[in-house]
């Protein structure tokens, strides 16, 4: 019997998760909650609800993947699905960033699952590879390139000479941007996942003692022509790192040279780059934002929530020749 899952956003991310879920075996999609029922017709009345507390509040559906903008809706349902000890797959990085050991003890209490692959790096596995391979590990610095708009406007300026606004107005056509995109241009999306990054290895609340969020809202094609004479890039660098116990986080535009690795990201691409004392520095780069990317990484969430780590490993050793 196929397992029933709920999805509740059908925006450009929550279209591809639809798509994507339909295509895997073994799971069906059972309801969308949709803002406006009556634009989505085409998808099956059936299929569809104006109240996404009636998919999580149905006994057939365990599983519910959220793609939303809007945090205090978005909290209201993980809260209710923990409450119920379902498994709540979310890409809300402001809602988790801002909720998060909440959430965690929910999960804790009611033996649900938190999952939020997506949250951070679009498609880039990070937060499964600090929170299973790099357990345990000293991490001294996170560095990278975290919002996929930002990247694409500095790119876009850099290779076309086009001004900020033509570039995120593209970005936005793309379906790069945030609802809102002053969260991308001031900074602050990328806060949100530095500090979703911090709270996972931290294994708890982080203690965040200095923190600076500078956007890329001021830079001017003057910027970027200055630093192209130079050979140089601006980009908007996300930095965690712990000095004295404690950590810092630093987003803002630097000058980049052709010797910096984070100099050839471009477009919408992300870029992380985790630094500790035993494994030295390693560095994980995928598309980082637009619909499909990111329902992949839901997609993720989804599959491992149902094959727990141990049972995989078991499934491939039996594969084994
Ligand atoms: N607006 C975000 C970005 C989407 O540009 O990175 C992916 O989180």
């Amino acid at each position: 019997m196929k397992q029933k899952i709920g999805i509740i956003g059908y925006g450009n991310v929550g279209k591809s998760l639809v798509n994507q879920c339909r295509a895997l075996p073994g799971f069906e999609v059972a309801t969308i909650a949709v803002k406006h029922p009556k634009k989505h017709t085409s998808l099956g009345k059936n299929l569809l609800t104006g109240d996404a507390l009636e998919i999580i509040n149905n006994p057939e559906i365990d599983v519910i993947l959220e793609a939303i903008d809007r945090e205090e809706d978005a909290l209201e349902y993980a809260q209710t699905a923990l409450q119920l000890g379902k498994t709540y797959i979310s890409a809300n990085k402001k809602m988790l960033a801002s909720h998060l050991p909440k959430l965690l003890r929910l999960e804790k209490v009611h033996g649900g699952q938190l999952l939020f692959e997506a949250a951070v790096g679009g498609a880039i596995p990070i937060i499964r590879v600090l929170s299973t391979h790099l357990r345990g590990q000293e991490i001294t610095r996170i560095r990278g390139i975290l919002n996929g708009t930002c990247n694409y406007i500095l790119s876009q300026m850099t290779a076309r000479s086009i001004s900020f606004e033509k570039a995120l107005a593209d970005a936005q056509k793309l379906g790069f941007a945030e609802a809102q995109p002053t969260s991308d241009i001031d900074g602050h999306d990328a806060y949100y996942k530095s500090y979703l990054l911090a709270s996972i290895i931290e294994g708890q609340q982080p203690d965040v003692s200095r923190m600076k969020v500078e956007g890329i809202r001021t830079i001017t094609q003057a910027d970027i022509l200055d630093a192209k004479k130079r050979s140089q890039k601006i980009k908007l660098v996300a930095e965690i790192e712990r000095r004295e116990g404690k950590l810092t986080i630093d987003i803002r535009p630097r000058i980049l040279n052709d010797q910096d690795s984070l100099y050839h990201i471009e477009n919408e691409t992300n870029a992380v780059e985790i630094e500790g004392p035993n494994f030295q520095k390693l560095t994980l780069i995928g598309p980082g934002a637009g619909g499909k990317p990111t329902a992949s990484a839901m997609v993720s969430d989804l599959i491992n929530a149902q094959q727990p780590q141990v049972a995989k490993i078991k499934q491939l050793i039996l594969a084994l020749p």
